[in-house]
């Protein structure tokens, strides 16, 4: 094993337990969700709580204790340049939507990046006790099972998860929506774009497209579905561009073409 391979490797063992750790302290919140206070952001939609705020500090800390020198970005607390070449990519609530209103769909995602491209993706989702994990090169599981994509799964014969947020216009959405039904697809969203994109990596769904996400909503996805054998369109991983919204698309080879052409038509 490279140097490299070597400190990836360590910081891929930390995501895991980390995101396991975050992962049930924001169960032991959501289980209690009727004493948290619901506040908003940019608009009605848009809801966090002190679980969010606390999971992400939690996750911050821990990774300042035994990697003082990775960057940080996470959705709370904004980012933190680094000086190792690695930056945790951390989202510590994605699904904040179903979290509060009860439903079992949401989940911690922690992510590192180096050199712009995402080489560590770990999804824990408590309600179903399942962790997806992807790190370059060592391959995608959930919960120590391969994963590999089904080359004979299409838009046609299965789910394409389909995302959106007040950043994109209700009009653009629903022909999104009607180009992929046009195509003989059809869609699912369920509040949580990243365990979305987790679903990909497993095959449960096909596809995953949303126009506008922010990078701690995907990266983990990305290295997930690209380490299963996905295919992933290209997503700013450094510079300014990192820390603005981009569209985001992820599937199975099978149809990556189909909703490339769905992306183009719609942008
Ligand atoms: C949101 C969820 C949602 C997606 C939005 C995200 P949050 O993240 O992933 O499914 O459509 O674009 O902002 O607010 O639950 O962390
Ligand atoms: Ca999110
Ligand atoms: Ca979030």
């Amino acid at each position: 094993m490279t140097a490299n391979d070597t400190a990836l490797a360590a910081r891929f063992a930390l995501a895991k337990t980390l995101a396991a750790e975050a992962g049930a302290m924001a169960l032991d919140y959501f289980n209690r969700r009727d004493t948290l206070v619901i506040e908003t952001k940019r608009d009605l939609q848009d809801v966090v709580s002190i679980a969010d705020r606390n999971v992400e500090i939690f996750l911050k800390e821990r990774v300042a204790e035994l990697y003082a020198s990775d960057g940080f970005l996470g959705e709370e607390f904004g980012h933190q340049e680094g000086s190792s070449g690695f930056t945790w990519v951390v989202d510590p609530i994605d699904g904040t939507a179903p979290f509060v209103n009860g439903m079992p769909t949401w989940c911690v995602s922690v992510a590192i990046v180096r050199d712009g491209e995402p080489v560590v993706g770990v999804i824990h989702v408590p309600c179903s006790n399942e962790l997806f994990a992807a790190a370059k090169g060592f391959g995608a599981t959930l919960n120590d099972r391969t994963l590999r994509l089904d080359p004979s799964r299409t838009l046609k014969n299965a789910m394409t998860g389909i995302g959106s947020n007040s950043y994109v216009t209700p009009d653009r959405i629903g022909k999104i929506i009607a180009s992929l039904m046009n195509k003989g697809g059809n869609f699912i969203r369920n509040g949580s774009g990243a365990l979305m994109l987790a679903y990909v990596s497993a095959g449960r769904l096909v596809g995953y497209y949303e126009p506008y996400m922010r990078a701690w909503d995907c990266m983990a996805g990305f290295c997930l579905v690209t380490e299963a054998g996905g295919v992933t369109m290209p997503f700013p991983g450094s510079g300014p561009e990192f820390l603005e919204g981009h569209p985001v698309l992820a599937s199975n080879a099978s149809c990556y073409e189909e909703l490339l052409d769905i992306h183009v038509q719609n942008a």
